[in-house]
């Protein structure tokens, strides 16, 4: 048995003894481009991956939830006791206690339930395996409860799920990536008001493809580095006298930098505001059908992410410009940095030349070998059965 939700499926009989009264399903995704701008009220553009997290669940009686995961093999079990005590269940089941635990905080009545997780998303690769398991489960209690709680309102509360239960400073993407994104398209994101655009992104339609490069980098201090980016965002909006970084416009710019004294500040305030730009210019190609010309933004993205935000690393940076090299239109990484996946936008029967080519680079510089698949945009969360 190898589809994830007939695994989920088996791993629910031999815990619990029955089927389940259903599946959900949520994917991970990559970050076409708008990298650290989510968390500046600013714009974002991923898409689904068709890999997918799925919570094969049903109702129990009582707060009480009983969750298996084929990773771990484990089953544990928590009640409303250390639900509602953030911080109490860890490891991979504060993700699905913190999902309940937010539900219970805005007010909902969670039902207790049963749930088996089976994943295609690898972990650690930057492809928002996590968001994809508090989506898979929030999107099962919210339908076995009946909860009133609209696709829209979701992405927030499991972005709290991860911020207040797990303790990860991240912003609203991956959720909304996650939970909103359709099939064939990028979601536009503004992340201030959640409100969203279905960018058609037809690649098969333009002769290209997505390449996604797993660079097996070990991730090197990324939590830590990721809250100081975030810290750094936030003093440089504050000395700005804006809101966020989002109110800065690329016109303003010049302007805004003249007034910030501390160089690392003023790089990081570059990046996200001419980020928020490219996410706007690329949305304006897609929109026009101009699918290919999207290459150069990708790879100014890169440039900024590297120089500016200074969140790349070496194996990173080799892929990206390996693969320009071998012909890509556009390379970046993508996701929050300090390793992960990088993309490039290939022409269609270039994909395995230019993988071939980050291959050797990499064998090359003594590197662990990296991976590499081409992908889809594919579907957000949803009930299987
Ligand atoms: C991680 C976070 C997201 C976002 C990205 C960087 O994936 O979870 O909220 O900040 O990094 O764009």
């Amino acid at each position: 048995m190898t589809d994830v939700a007939d695994r989920a499926t088996a791993g629910f009989r031999q815990e619990f003894g029955g089927p389940p009264a259903g599946h959900w399903a949520a994917p991970g995704r990559v970050n076409l481009i708008g990298e650290h701008t989510d968390y500046n009220d600013g714009f974002v553009l991923p898409f689904a991956l068709p890999l997918r997290t799925v919570a094969a669940a049903d109702r129990q009686e009582g707060a009480r939830w009983t969750v298996w995961s084929e990773l771990s093999g484990e089953t544990i079990s928590f009640g409303a006791d250390e639900v509602d005590e953030p911080g109490r269940v860890t490891g991979w089941g504060a993700y699905v206690a913190g999902v309940v635990w937010a539900l219970r905080d805005a007010g909902h009545d969670v039902p207790g339930a049963r749930l088996a997780i089976a994943s295609d998303v690898p972990l650690g690769a930057g492809l928002s395996s996590s968001a994809a398991l508090e989506a898979a489960v929030l999107t099962a209690l919210v339908d076995l409860g009946g909860l009133d709680l609209p696709a829209e309102r979701q992405p927030r509360l499991a972005q709290r799920a991860e911020n207040r239960y797990v303790g990860a400073p991240t912003g609203i993407m991956d959720q909304s990536a996650s939970i909103r994104c359709r099939d064939g398209h990028a979601l536009f994101l503004d992340c201030r008001s959640e409100g969203v655009e279905h960018i058609p992104f037809d690649l098969r339609a333009a002769g290209l493809a997505m390449l996604v490069v797993d660079s097996h980098a070990p991730h090197r201090h990324a939590d830590g580095e990721y809250a100081a980016r975030r810290k750094s965002c936030e003093a440089g909006a504050e000395r700005l006298g804006v809101p966020a970084l989002r109110d800065v416009t690329v016109d303003q710019l010049d302007a805004a930098l003249a007034r910030l004294d501390d160089p690392e500040t003023r790089r990081r305030v570059r990046h996200v505001v001419t980020e928020d730009q490219r996410v706007l210019d690329t949305v304006a190609l897609l929109r026009a059908g101009r699918v290919r010309e999207i290459g150069p933004l990708l790879t100014a993205s890169h440039v900024s992410m590297r120089d500016d935000f200074e969140i790349t690393v070496p194996e990173i940076d080799t892929a990206v410009e390996t693969a320009l090299a071998a012909g890509a239109l556009g390379a970046r990484m993508t996701g929050g940095g300090f390793g992960g996946c990088v993309l490039a936008l290939v022409e269609a029967d270039a994909a395995d030349s230019v993988a071939g080519a980050v291959t050797a680079a990499y064998a090359e510089r003594g590197f662990r070998a990296p991976g590499h698949v081409t992908v889809l945009p594919a579907a957000g969360a949803a009930r299987l059965d």
